[in-house]
């Protein structure tokens, strides 16, 4: 790989366009606040205290483009969503220009370290084309048919539960999103049916997504009031 292919710009996009009120809260799940700071912002501070994104792209319904406008730094751009997250990703994918290298990223991984957004950077810049962090996976996971009864159990060495940023080479991306057919949970799924190399790097412990409301108190209990 060339000097060249390891430069270009970062822009990072969260998409935080779902409308379900979860949590428990009376609020989309990413404008839920932790410690005095919606989730949403917090992400978006991690991402900008890597040192390794040069953009944001926030990408919320449309209603509460200009609210979150007011709530994130100036210069992060805010866009609308669409109705499922492939729209939304797709939205923030046109926002963001002559990106080399695109990041997308969980708003409720709100206490994602700024490191873990530098590694999968690093690992992009050294020439992967998709990277995902990672984690060992503690449960054993059961597959499972329609009737709730067993169909195998995959051995638990080889899974791995996946965290974000994930991180692509642009073109790839935009490329994979493309192709896309049906609804897509994980950006790497829609690289990987391209049949496209996904790298995994190691995740971290606080990159954990707050879904439940049992991870919402770990959360709170995580960081400190004013923080
Ligand atoms: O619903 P789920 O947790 O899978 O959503 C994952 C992420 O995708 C959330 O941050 C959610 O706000 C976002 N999303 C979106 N646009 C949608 C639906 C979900 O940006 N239409």
């Amino acid at each position: 790989m060339n000097g060249a292919a390891h430069a270009g710009r970062v822009v990072a996009l969260v998409p935080a366009a779902g409308r379900g009120v979860r949590l428990g809260e009376n609020l989309p799940k990413a404008f839920v606040e932790l410690g005095g700071a919606p989730m949403l912002v917090r992400a978006v501070d991690g991402l900008l205290e890597s040192g390794a994104v040069d953009r944001v792209v926030v990408v919320v319904p449309a209603e509460l483009v200009e609210h979150t406008a007011s709530l994130v730094p100036e210069e992060v751009d805010v866009v609308a969503g669409g109705s499922e997250r492939t729209d939304s990703v797709r939205a923030g994918l046109a926002a963001a220009g002559d990106a080399r290298y695109v990041l997308v990223h969980d708003a409720a991984r709100a206490l994602t370290p700024p490191q873990s957004v530098a590694a999968v950077v690093a690992a992009l810049r050294d020439g992967a084309g998709a990277v995902v962090p990672v984690v060992p996976v503690t449960d054993t996971v059961k597959a499972v048919d329609a009737a709730g009864c067993v169909t195998h159990t995959p051995d638990r060495s080889g899974l791995r539960a996946v965290q974000t940023p994930q991180g692509f080479d642009a073109a790839l991306l935009r490329t994979a999103y493309d192709a896309a057919e049906g609804i897509a949970t994980d950006d790497a799924g829609l690289v990987e049916r391209l049949g496209e190399k996904v790298t995994c790097i190691d995740g971290h412990p606080l990159a954990f997504k707050i879904t439940t409301p049992l991870d919402l108190v770990l959360a709170r209990a995580l960081v400190a009031p004013g923080e």
